[in-house]
């Protein structure tokens, strides 16, 4: 059977909503709420940029800008909206590695304040039903600092398997990384997660 191409270019996706989120393309305008984010250093601790410098930022959104107006593209970078404050809170990203495979990688961010709320694992979950049902991808992977302990657990609640640990191969901030690396099939999407998230208090 030949797999479907997994970018055609009249199915570039629109904005994509959650219950708390929307997820959509950069704007001019997001500047000052990106830099929130963007600026933190414990944010950008296991990231390779960052913390961003205005100038950073601003680079940030040009860039985000032009990408928007190519289709079909390497990368699909989105601002995570978050409705009750009808701003910018982080970004979710999927990144084309093999096209011939069908593969993509999937990263994220967010701003501290916001942390642990379920957020994160909302948006991925959006992004990742797009990537399998509509994009028609054969596999999501993800990769962290096998210290980044909230970027993995957003990666095992939606259900992706740990299937390696890759030593030193990364040197950030003068410092050699060990990066754990989770993977998930067309195939397991439609079996939810492996570890159910808890039920939240409506209350948190
Ligand atoms: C990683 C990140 C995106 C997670 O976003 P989030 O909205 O907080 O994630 P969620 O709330 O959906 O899930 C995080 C889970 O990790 C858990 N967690 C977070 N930090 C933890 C820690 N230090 N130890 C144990 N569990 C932790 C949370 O409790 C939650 O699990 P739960 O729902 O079972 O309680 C966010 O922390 C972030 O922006 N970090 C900085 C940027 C970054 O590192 N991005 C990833 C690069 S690979």
């Amino acid at each position: 059977m030949i797999p479907p191409d997994p970018m055609p270019p009249t199915q570039r996706p629109e904005r994509l909503e959650t219950e708390r989120l929307i997820l959509r393309d950069f704007r001019l305008e997001d500047t000052e709420a990106v830099h929130a984010y963007g600026s933190d250093p414990e944010v950008t601790q296991y990231m390779p940029w960052g913390p961003n410098r205005p100038e950073d930022t601003a680079a940030f959104i040009a860039r985000a800008l032009e990408q928007k107006t190519t289709w079909p593209r390497l990368e699909l970078g989105l601002a995570l909206e978050l409705k009750s404050e009808a701003q910018v809170v982080g970004a979710i990203a999927l990144h084309l590695r093999d096209l011939r495979h069908s593969t993509m990688e999937i990263g994220y961010v967010l701003r501290r304040d916001l942390w642990g709320k379920g957020l994160v694992s909302e948006a991925a979950r959006a992004l990742m039903a797009m990537g399998f049902e509509q994009l028609g991808l054969h596999r999501i992977t993800a990769a962290c600092d096998v210290r980044n302990v909230g970027s993995y657990r957003v990666m095992e609640k939606l259900g992706m398997r740990r299937e390696g640990l890759l030593r030193q191969d990364r040197q950030l901030r003068g410092e050699w990384r060990d990066t754990l690396i989770y993977g998930l099939l067309a195939e397991e999407w439609g079996a939810g997660p492996i570890i159910q998230p808890p039920e939240r208090d409506s209350a948190e």
